[in-house]
């Protein structure tokens, strides 16, 4: 099908279904334009526990359509494609959680959104990037469990110097794989240009930062920053949208081979109209695991 002919039949499809469109900021950029909103995992969790619509169709990976699922279950939630898992998020088990808690009992356990619902099942309260450093700030117990990013621990744990940051050592194979050579390279490359990194990069990466941020912190910080030229150091999707909402100025990746997340690419336009039109691929998940997830999830919601 012509693509505009397409675009036309999914705008029609989703009024119909009384659907709304959320995409992710590493999304194909023919799905960012289509999308009625687009940003990073907070905003979306945002976005998803707010809209009146009785379909959100989630153009992301599968933990985030979960996570809408949690904060809606009264409203159906459709993935495009059913095969888009996180890496990270796969790299932790329940056994896992229960062996932490058991080892430290009384310390409160803060999960990344980046995992499954089970996971934010056995947890005190979740976080995204974009709030990692402020959700820790309120707790008032001085050991913490933070999963299952490595990295975003140790990041966090630098606000931290008084409190002890225990990890699970889970980690985003994409921002985990830019090693600060090739960071050093870059900066050599381009001198006039601030390096921006995500905080799923590694502790001697971020050394090399002079802001780190989630994806949509990158997309304000790019547009507020009086500088023109920026390396980013996180998955290369976010170049679209800010070489789109920055025309004026000049962006750089330092690894834009290894720093593309599979998952992140997957959903088509062809597969937005069918899930729009099958109403398909449906998250569903047992109400117990709901229910406690959604605490986890409110808790962080509470503090944003
Ligand atoms: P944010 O968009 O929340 O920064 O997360 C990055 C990421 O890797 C999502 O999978
Ligand atoms: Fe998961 Fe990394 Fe892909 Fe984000 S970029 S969805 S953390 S694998």
């Amino acid at each position: 099908m012509q693509k505009e002919k397409l675009i036309e039949k999914i705008l029609k499809l989703k009024k119909k279904r009384k659907a709304i469109i959320l995409a992710h900021n590493y999304q194909p950029p023919e799905i960012q334009d289509i999308a009625d909103l687009r940003g990073d995992s907070l905003e979306l969790s945002l976005k998803a526990s707010k809209t009146d619509a009785e379909v959100i169709v989630f153009c992301g990976v599968f933990f985030m359509a979960e996570t809408a699922k949690i904060v809606s279950p009264q409203k159906k939630v459709l993935l495009p494609v059913k095969d888009v898992p996180c890496e990270m998020a796969e790299m932790i088990t329940p056994e896992d959680v229960l062996d932490l808690k058991n080892k430290y009992p009384n310390a409160p356990v803060v999960t990344y959104v980046n995992s499954y619902a089970e996971i934010k099942a056995l947890s005190d309260i979740c976080c995204t990037s974009a709030n990692a450093v402020k959700v820790v700030g309120t707790l008032k117990e001085n050991t913490v469990i933070m999963l299952p990013d490595m990295n975003l621990a140790q990041y966090v744990q630098r606000f931290y110097p008084d409190k002890k940051i225990i990890y699970h050592e889970g980690f985003c194979p994409f921002h985990h794989l830019l090693t600060p050579e090739e960071v050093i390279k870059a900066k050599k490359e381009h001198p006039k240009a601030v390096f921006i990194a995500h905080p799923e990069c590694r502790p001697e990466v971020i050394d090399l930062a002079e802001y780190v941020a989630s994806t949509s912190g990158m997309l304000k910080l790019a547009k507020e920053l009086p500088y023109k030229e920026f390396i980013i150091g996180t998955e290369v999707g976010l170049l679209y949208p800010l070489k789109k909402e920055n025309p004026d100025k000049i962006f750089y990746h330092p690894s834009p081979e290894k720093m593309f997340c599979v998952s992140m690419k997957k959903i088509s336009l062809e597969d937005l109209f069918n899930a729009l039109e099958n109403l398909e691929f449906e998250i569903e998940l047992p109400e117990e695991i709901i229910r406690k997830a959604q605490n986890a999830v409110k808790r962080m919601l509470e503090i944003v």
